[in-house]
């Protein structure tokens, strides 16, 4: 399967992933630098956010509680915000598409 990619600078790309891996792991390594996951995944840096392009959040396991609470807290926050590390890869997300949110101020 393959996820596409749409940086902060507008640039989209394809990239390869393994049902079951982690997206923010996997766009920590391939170098998507906005993407830091500085936490490692507890829900609690939100440098993983992303914006989940309409159509593929049904197909997301629900927000953690925690999640909602970082997410909210964000002032780039969105609908379609959700944190990269609280999505696993599944058959059903393939070709799924998000953008990377910005850093905040
Ligand atoms: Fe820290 Fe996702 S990596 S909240």
């Amino acid at each position: 399967p393959n996820i596409i990619v749409t940086d902060t600078e507008g640039q989209r790309s394809e990239v390869p992933i393994a049902v079951g891996e982690i997206l923010m792991e996997v766009l920590n390594e391939n170098d998507f630098e906005e993407i830091e996951g500085v936490c490692g995944g507890i829900r609690s840096c939100a440098t993983c956010h992303v914006y989940v392009k309409e159509g593929w959040l049904d197909k997301l396991s629900d927000k953690h509680e925690e999640e909602l609470e970082l997410l909210s807290g964000l002032s780039t926050q969105q609908t379609n915000s959700r944190l990269s590390c609280q999505i696993q890869m599944t058959d059903a997300l393939d070709g799924l598409e998000l953008t990377i949110a910005p850093f905040e101020d």
